[in-house]
């Protein structure tokens, strides 16, 4: 555990804390035929975040937490690789793996440095995983190196504005009033025993995934429907429909 960055070893004292809050709605996305994406639950057939032809292919989980995206992607026939932080999150990934009698690999450890061969993987996903609260100029690299040339990665993050409009307090919603300065932001540390996040700008995502040899397909702006409903206090339904507060980066490995 020393020898892990701080913000890694900080992120895994929180998440082994937190795991035990995770595993309910972990158990309840396990028992989902069809997958659901971020806090609003938007539908796969509007985010497309799983390619249709994963059978056969390799895929690996960035940040699995109870690995349900994982298991909606053996279900389509992929090999999948789930890799955490946290130890207590995985507890959870293993019981609903013997539940479902779905069988395949987590490890434990940081996905900045993922202990598997370049080029193992056809697609790379995070949703809020690593993408959130790993270094993003480590992890993006590090998916690129697991990634095959034309390989894809995928990922789900709280938009930048809305990390610039997230309040300090827990429990809180944001306001149309912007907490934060936008430059220099990068890492967002809230007060208390809230870990750390990495927020980059869309300036600087595009920056860093391009110097990973990564071609940008598409960043969607989510938009939840009119009765959607979230457990997170962070945002109101009213703030998410009238600005952006979830986006979906979808880009894919160069073959040359
Ligand atoms: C909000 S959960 C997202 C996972 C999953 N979608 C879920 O809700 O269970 C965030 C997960 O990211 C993991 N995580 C944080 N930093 C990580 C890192 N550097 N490497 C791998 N996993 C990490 C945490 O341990 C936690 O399980």
């Amino acid at each position: 555990m020393s020898d892990l960055p701080e913000h890694v070893r900080r992120n895994r004292i929180l998440w082994d804390a937190r795991a035990c809050d995770y595993a309910g709605p972990g158990e309840a996305a396990w028992e989902r035929p069809h997958p659901t994406w971020g806090i609003w639950d938007v539908p796969q057939s509007e985010l497309a975040l799983l390619p249709d032809d994963l059978a056969g292919k390799d895929a690996i989980e960035l940040g699995c937490g109870t690995a349900y995206v994982s298991a909606w992607m053996a279900r389509r026939g992929a090999r999948v690789v789930g890799i955490d932080n946290s130890e207590a999150q995985l507890a959870t990934a293993r019981r609903m793996q013997h539940r479902h009698g779905l069988d395949f690999a987590l490890l434990h450890g940081n996905a900045e440095e993922v202990p598997l061969p370049d080029a193992s993987f056809d697609f790379a996903i995070s949703e809020y995983g690593a993408c959130l609260w790993a270094d993003p100029r480590r992890w993006v690299p590090e998916a690129a190196r697991l990634l095959r040339p034309g390989g894809r990665l995928v990922f789900l993050v709280n938009s930048f504005l809305m990390a610039l409009c997230m309040p300090d307090e827990d429990g809180v919603a944001a306001t149309d009033r912007l907490r934060r300065p936008a430059f220099g932001l990068h890492r967002l540390e809230f007060p208390g025993d809230f870990g750390l996040e990495f927020h980059p700008s869309h300036g600087d995502w595009i920056r860093l995934l391009r110097e990973a040899h990564f071609e940008i397909e598409d960043l969607i702006e989510v938009w939840p429907s009119a009765h959607a409903s979230t457990r997170y206090p962070f945002v109101t339904l009213d703030w998410a429909r009238q600005w952006p507060a979830e986006e979906v980066w979808k880009v894919r490995k160069k073959t040359s």
